[in-house]
């Protein structure tokens, strides 16, 4: 049996206002898998990387995602693969893993430094602009574009709208300590409501123009998640196909983007780091546009990436609730229990990452020892981790290196950039560049 440790008022509060560092400091207290309980409810900390393995892996199946994240994720994204359970669950995840398969994302490398391309050529000197505002904008048409080809062009700001009111919604409802049940009908509930049922209809007409054309054999993820099939080859109908668009939407987009937003800040923030990734795009590409054969020579944007990710993961933590009781380590986790993984305090473990708080990309080194397997995990672990993993990867690198080839920026003075946490770990006030000079290409 063991104890939990009662959090008091103050580290209620702290736990409310800053939950990656507030987790970080209890840990460091409490150790790597700690106990605390909280109006009542259990919460086990966890950012031990054996604890990771055997609680993602070994117990899968006897956990659910958390009641927290199903009272938000549930208003939108109900019926996909993010909120699945169970055999609902396992029959989605091998309809829809096998569409961002690695193989399959490569083909996207040159829609992604298109588009960043494009962005940077829309930039003039002198202007200055709010980096973390353009890098959702270009993920969002991103992620539009590789969804849908070029089946949308005009519907994508609509889109981009509605998406954006979606998630305003849900990042005050993860404010609010009692946010207010999906039923009731307040503003905030009514306009995500009016707008999920838009998104829907939007998604829903072009699911079937799409079929109506019968050749839906292209190469972009709609054709691909209309064409899957399970073992008894099954298709997903067209609902559970609009299910997987909003839910790759919501969970592929802002990550991405604030992934982008941190790597730039760390790099104007550390002149001599960007200038070695520039030498680098320089020495590779030769004036080139970015393309897929070139991520093989270029291991320090890889390192470039791989470090931002360990320190500001952009899903900084996600909850688990036991579906029946089970130990662990001496530990019973029971239902109603929340077990909360939290990679933010894992990234920032002095016993795997020396001067954890520095941005070091040369620790991710291939000639460089390693931490241990489970002591990074920006896309979580086990069967539930990231879906989208290569395909988020893919799009940092190519945007990344062609941002670093056409863009002088620098960081605008008089702001503090710090982090906060709401559906993902972002700037909390955002982030204003001054752009210098800009590279002309004649680009797309
Ligand atoms: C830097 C970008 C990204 C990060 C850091 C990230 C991180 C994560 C994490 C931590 C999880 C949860 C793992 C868990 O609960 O155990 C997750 C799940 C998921 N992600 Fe991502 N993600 C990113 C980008 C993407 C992209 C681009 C897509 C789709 C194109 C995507 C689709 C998904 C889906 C569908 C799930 C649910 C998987 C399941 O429950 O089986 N993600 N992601």
């Amino acid at each position: 049996m063991t104890t939990a440790h009662r959090l008091g008022w103050r580290e209620m509060q702290n736990f409310r206002h800053d939950q990656p560092n507030t987790i970080l400091q209890l840990t460091e207290q409490l150790g790597r898998l700690a106990h605390v309980s909280m109006l009542g409810i259990q919460l086990h900390l966890i950012c031990e990387p054996d604890a990771i393995r055997e609680l993602l892996i070994k117990h899968a199946d006897q956990l659910h995602r958390d009641p927290f994240t199903r009272r938000i994720f549930d208003r939108f994204v109900s019926g996909g693969v993010f909120m699945a359970e169970d055999e609902a669950w396992r029959r989605q995840r091998k309809l829809v893993q096998p569409v961002f398969h690695a193989a399959h994302i490569e083909q996207y490398a040159q829609t992604f430094a298109d588009y960043a391309q494009k962005m940077c050529n829309s930039w003039q000197p002198g202007q200055t602009r709010r980096l973390d505002q353009e890098m959702m904008a270009l993920a969002l048409r991103i992620i539009c574009q590789t969804m849908f080809g070029a089946d949308i062009d005009g519907v994508t700001d609509r889109i981009g709208q509605l998406m954006q009111t979606i998630m305003a919604e849900a990042e005050a409802q993860l404010r609010a300590l009692m946010p207010a049940p999906k039923w009731l009908p307040t503003p905030g509930n009514s306009r995500q409501r009016r707008a999920v049922q838009e998104i829907q209809q939007l998604l829903m007409e072009i699911i079937q123009v799409r079929k109506a054309q019968k050749d839906h054999d292209g190469d972009d993820l709609l054709a691909r998640l209309l064409l899957a099939r399970d073992e008894k080859g099954n298709a997903m109908s067209d609902q559970q196909v609009l299910d997987e668009c909003l839910t790759v939407f919501v969970a592929g987009h802002e990550t991405t983007a604030v992934a982008l937003t941190w790597a730039w800040v760390l790099l104007l923030q550390h002149p001599d780091k960007l200038a070695k990734l520039q030498q680098e795009v320089r020495d590779t590409l030769n004036g080139a546009p970015m393309h897929f054969g070139a991520l093989a020579q270029m291991p320090y944007l890889n390192q470039v990436v791989k470090e931002t990710l360990r320190l500001y993961p952009p899903a900084p933590g996600f909850g688990r609730t036991p579906t029946e009781p089970f130990s662990f380590n001496g530990t019973e986790f029971k239902p109603g229990d929340i077990l909360m993984f939290s990679i933010y305090a894992l990234h920032r473990q002095k016993d795997f990452y020396p001067h954890p708080e520095q941005f070091q990309p040369e620790r991710f080194a291939t000639d460089t020892a390693q931490p241990p397997r489970y002591a990074y995990a920006p896309f979580g672990a086990g069967p539930r981790t990231c879906v989208g993993n290569h395909f988020a990867l893919l799009e940092i690198q190519m945007v990344l290196a062609t941002m670093v080839q056409f863009l002088e920026i620098s960081l605008a003075p008089n702001q503090q950039i710090e982090p906060v946490t709401l559906v993902t770990l972002r700037p909390k006030d955002g982030v204003r560049i001054h752009v210098h000079s800009r590279a002309s290409h004649a680009g797309p």
